[in-house]
């Protein structure tokens, strides 16, 4: 019997196993969390109604011990759930040592040392589970749409993503590279099946530490033969709108927990704004508004008043500080007015981040140089305008891969889209249509200095029964970081793999 399934229960006698995830007592009564892995429910050891012994026990309960209770289900619209237990007996499993990361205001790389554990938090259950979710919905897309699932080889003898962030490996004296993308092998599947999708882990050793790099994540590259770049922009969209609106159809409960809001996921069933390359800079640089906004008139308008709440905050503590010092205060004032403190600090500390992030986001937007790939904060500043996700596409060629089909109008551009995420997340998606001609395409691979003999098998393609196609590549953490509006990339998996983080 499961948590989730207790209104099924409600006046009946359950059986429930867990954890203990709080407990407090008060006149007789202990109230202990049990989470299962399915959810969270209170349940309640009344001195009066339980034999000594259970009481007893329930007492003992630290934090993250395990134990299974007997009781009885009973409606409580306060209760997250809606349904608390009423116990009558209670078996140990075992009494959890002192548990390392109980208090609130652990710091992230504490818990990240001890990701481990900290998986149990409600918020990162909650997570995992929304994660669980858009994998689900993924796999049910692609499905219903007659792609096949291919798996790519993780060992690869070529870059598909330029030769910078490699991982090298001795793969029996030669040497060999942890995959920094299947879609190279996803072209030659689809040219077998039509279409086609990888869902597997890639790897780059990506040296610089921000809140969008993993060196190990999950992608999802589907590849579809006889399509081109706009027939791959409507596949993304269709993709993304239904991943997006499971969530929001299935995860209630979680996005409750997570206190995401929602109103601008809703927006996902409205047109992604497709804007080109040339578009995208202009709105970057504040020659071209969205929506009546300015990109420089707004980072300015949100500097001044980031500036002016710090002073605003400061004061407060200051005053707070001050006045906790009176003689003769009441203990409970003096409590309530700390953790006043401690929480103004905490967004104090946000809002000095801000204060250090705005001006770099203004200085690299002021001075973006046309030609560039976009940057981390461009990505930043041009999806701060925007409630939806947009499509930038048409890139000049010389910043991107070299498989991208250049663009027949306008030889300056290779026909490549990346999917940037509003709310300032930024690209989620990158993808595009694939050079067709072996001639361009050897041309390319020397231009990139890759070894053209691992490129063989890749240019036979190209040789028997060369179609137009396109795909594009989704990274899942990326993804479920915008989803759960995480603000880093490290809580939408299991275990991150970062540069310094091995462990656990
Ligand atoms: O834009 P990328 O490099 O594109 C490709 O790998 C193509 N081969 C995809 C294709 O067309 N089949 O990577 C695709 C996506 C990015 O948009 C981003 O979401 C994610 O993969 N990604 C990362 N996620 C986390 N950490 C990193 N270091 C990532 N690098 C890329
Ligand atoms: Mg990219």
């Amino acid at each position: 019997m499961y948590i989730k399934d207790l209104s099924k229960y409600e006046g009946q006698e359950v059986t429930l196993r867990g954890w203990a995830s709080n407990r407090r007592s008060s006149k007789g009564l202990e109230f202990v969390i049990l989470r299962d892995g399915t959810g969270f429910c209170q349940c309640i050891v009344d001195a009066t109604k339980v034999a000594a012994e259970v009481f007893e026990k329930a007492g003992k309960l630290k934090l993250e011990s395990s134990f299974s209770l007997k009781g009885k289900v009973v409606k409580d619209e306060r209760q997250l759930g809606g349904y608390e237990v009423h116990v009558s007996e209670l078996e140990i499993y075992q009494i959890a040592e002192e548990y390392p990361i109980a208090k609130k205001e652990h710091g992230v790389d504490f818990l990240t040392d001890n990701r481990h554990l900290w998986l149990r938090s409600s918020r990162q259950w909650a997570i995992m589970k929304i994660r669980n979710r858009i994998i689900y919905s993924i796999h049910q897309f692609f499905q219903e749409n007659e792609f096949v699932e291919m798996d790519a080889p993780i060992f690869t003898g070529n870059a598909c993503e330029g030769t910078t962030n490699l991982f090298e490996t001795n793969y029996f004296d030669e040497t060999a590279y942890l995959s920094q993308s299947g879609q190279l092998y996803g072209e030659a599947m689809a040219m077998a099946m039509g279409r086609i999708y990888t869902f597997g882990p890639t790897f780059r050793a990506e040296k610089s530490k921000t809140r969008r790099h993993l060196t190990e994540f999950w992608m999802i590259e589907p590849e579809m033969a006889f399509f081109d770049i706009f027939d791959n922009m409507d596949l993304i969209e269709a993709f993304l709108r239904r991943v997006v609106s499971d969530v929001l159809r299935d995860c209630k409960n979680e996005l409750t927990i997570i206190g995401r809001d929602t109103a601008v996921l809703e927006n996902i069933t409205k047109p992604f704004p497709r804007l080109t390359y040339d578009e995208a800079v202009r709105i970057i640089k504040g020659e071209q508004d969205v929506n009546g906004k300015n990109s420089i008139k707004e980072l300015e308008t949100e500097l001044a008043s980031v500036l002016a709440a710090i002073e605003a905050t400061k004061k407060e503590i200051a005053e707070r500080e001050e006045k906790i010092k009176t003689p003769g205060m009441k203990k409970g004032e003096i409590g309530f007015n700390q953790s006043k403190i401690d929480k103004l600090k905490q967004e104090l500390a946000d809002l000095e981040e801000q204060a250090r992030n705005i001006p770099q986001w203004l200085n690299s937007a002021r001075n973006f140089t046309y030609g560039n790939d976009l940057g981390g904060s461009d990505e930043t500043v041009i999806t701060r305008l925007f409630d939806v996700p947009i499509m930038v596409y048409n890139w000049p060629h010389a910043v991107k891969a070299f498989y991208l089909k250049r663009d027949p109008d306008d030889n300056r551009f290779a026909r490549g889209v990346d999917v940037l995420a509003p709310e300032g997340y930024g690209e989620i998606v990158g993808g595009g249509e694939r050079e067709t001609n072996e001639q361009m395409l050897r041309e390319k691979i020397t231009e990139h200095e890759l070894p053209m003999e691992a490129f063989e098998w890749y240019l036979d393609l190209r040789k028997y029964g060369s179609v137009p196609h396109a795909g594009f590549g989704l990274g899942l953490e990326r993804l479920v970081t915008w989803i759960c509006k995480l603000p880093h990339v490290r809580e939408s998996i299991p275990f991150p793999r970062m540069m310094g983080r091995l462990l656990p």
